[in-house]
């Protein structure tokens, strides 16, 4: 398997007045091209900011990330990264919105209209393409941002927590509308999450994190897809493997 996006001794510290604070420390990971990869951690471990650097938004302190073997030096196109709170543009309709990063990159208005129409149905979102931000829900709010991130025609998805607000429903919606897209795509996706659950659901690999990044657990998950919920509570291997997951996340601190 090919090393599509790769994290070396990544250490992120902040300074906060006269105080340190180290948010992750010596932190290693590969991923795998096509892999769903599933991070969960406990609030503060630092997965939002290993998501920072590994789109190459912030830098590290020390250590690397390399995508395809080069050091990332700044974002790129190929790596595309749903943050975890919301960032569309108020001011721009859901169609605007979607089409932002292709004129970033300069691609024509009609190529432009036209991707963001069938980017708009593959989230389920036709009808409301003249919706300003505000008027749409918060899992319709997701679902723009994530039709916008695909806009760039990403090969990683970084996502963090993407519905971590939302609804049981809509939750599990939005899940297999995710997985659908990914299925068959060849992309990567790193997803964030503080979901148990979810995270078997979603991934072919867990990693937890512990304090300060430490990875405490890294395992593949071996269950049949598709997965359905409702099954998986009651299959044995399921639960041993949340129980794995319980486990492991109490022993971080
Ligand atoms: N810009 C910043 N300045 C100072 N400290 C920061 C900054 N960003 C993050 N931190 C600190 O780094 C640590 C990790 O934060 P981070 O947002 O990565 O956690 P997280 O795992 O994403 O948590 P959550 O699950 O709540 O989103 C926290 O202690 C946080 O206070
Ligand atoms: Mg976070």
């Amino acid at each position: 398997m090919t090393t599509v996006l790769e994290i070396r001794d990544l250490s992120k510290q902040f300074v906060k007045g006269d105080l340190g604070i180290v948010a992750l420390r010596d932190l290693s990971l590969e991923i795998e091209e096509g892999a769903f990869v599933t991070v969960l951690g406990r609030s503060g471990c630092g997965k939002s900011t290993m998501l920072n650097m590994m789109s190459g938004l912030i830098p590290p302190s020390s250590g690397e990330v390399r995508f395809r073997d080069q050091k990332m030096a700044g974002p790129r196109t190929e790596v595309g990264y749903l943050t975890q709170s919301d960032t569309l543009m108020p001011w721009r309709d859901v169609s605007r919105n979607v089409e932002m990063p292709m004129e970033i990159r300069g691609v024509p208005a009609k190529e432009r209209r036209e991707r963001a129409t069938d980017l708009i149905r593959r989230v389920g979102l036709t009808g409301f393409e003249r919706h300003y931000p505000r008027e749409l829900s918060g899992g319709m709010r997701r679902r723009a941002s994530l039709a916008r991130m695909l806009a760039s025609g990403p090969e990683v998805l970084l996502l963090d927590e993407p519905f971590g607000a939302l609804d049981a429903q809509l939750r599990s919606v939005l899940q297999a509308e995710l997985l659908r897209l990914w299925q068959g795509s060849g992309e990567t996706v790193v997803f964030v999450t503080h979901d148990i659950e979810e995270a078997l659901l979603l991934g072919d690999r867990i990693v937890v994190l512990g304090r300060i990044g430490r990875v405490v657990l890294d395992r593949e998950i071996d269950l049949r897809r598709p997965r359905d919920a409702d099954e998986l509570r009651v299959d044995a291997h399921f639960v041993a493997l949340h129980k794995e997951m319980t486990e492991a996340l109490r022993e971080v601190r």
